[in-house]
C-alpha cells in the first residue's frame, strides 16, 4: 500500500491506497465521490473526467497515486455557496443532457475548455469535446450549453 495526501474538492485527504489504483476507483470506492462516472476504463469516453490541478483529465486513465500533492476537483466541488458552476447552470438550460451519464465529465470538460479560451466557435467546442462521448444528445444541446457559459450566443444549428 501507498500513502497519498492530496485535495479533492477543497478538502485535504489522506489515505492508503494500492499502487495500481485508478484514480476514479479511489474518488468512487474510498472517499465516495460516485458523481465521477465510469463509462469505459479504457480512455475512450470522457465520462470519468476531472479537473487535476486545474485541467481536464480522465481519472481512468491516471493512478491514485499520481495525484500525490495534487489538487482534484469532481463535478461534486464545482458548485460553491449552493449556485451552481455557469457551466452546470448552462447545461441544466440547454437541456444538454438526456441519461445524464457523459454529464459530469462533459462539464468537467467544458470548465476546462472556458479556461483555455473563454470565447469558443462552435468548431472549437466540437473540437475540445471530441475525447468526451454521448451515446443521447448527439452533442447538439451540449455545444449550445457551452456557448451559453461563455457568453454567446448560441449559433449552433445543425442536428449532430
Ligand atoms: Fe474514463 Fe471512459 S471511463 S474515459
Ligand atoms: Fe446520456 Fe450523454 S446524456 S450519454
Amino acid at each position: 500500500m501507498a500513502k497519498i495526501s492530496l485535495t479533492v474538492d477543497g478538502a485535504q485527504v489522506t489515505d492508503d491506497v494500492e499502487p495500481r489504483m485508478l484514480l476514479v476507483q479511489y474518488l468512487r470506492e474510498t472517499l465516495g465521490k460516485t458523481g465521477t462516472v465510469i463509462g469505459c476504463d479504457t480512455s475512450n469516453c470522457g465520462a470519468c473526467t476531472v479537473l487535476f490541478d486545474g485541467v481536464s483529465v480522465k481519472s481512468c486513465n491516471v493512478l491514485a497515486v499520481q495525484a500525490e500533492g495534487h489538487e482534484v476537483t469532481t463535478i461534486e466541488g464545482l458548485a460553491s455557496n449552493g449556485e451552481l458552476h455557469p457551466v452546470q447552470q448552462a447545461f441544466h438550460d440547454c437541456h444538454a443532457l438526456q441519461c445524464g451519464f457523459c454529464t459530469p465529465g462533459m462539464i468537467m470538460r467544458s470548465v476546462d475548455l472556458l479556461n483555455e479560451n473563454p470565447h469558443p466557435t462552435e468548431e472549437e467546442i466540437r473540437n475540445g469535446l471530441e475525447g468526451n462521448l454521448c451515446r443521447c444528445t448527439g452533442y447538439h444541446n451540449i455545444v449550445k450549453a457551452v456557448q451559453q457559459a461563455a457568453g454567446a450566443p448560441a449559433t449552433t444549428g445543425g442536428a449532430s
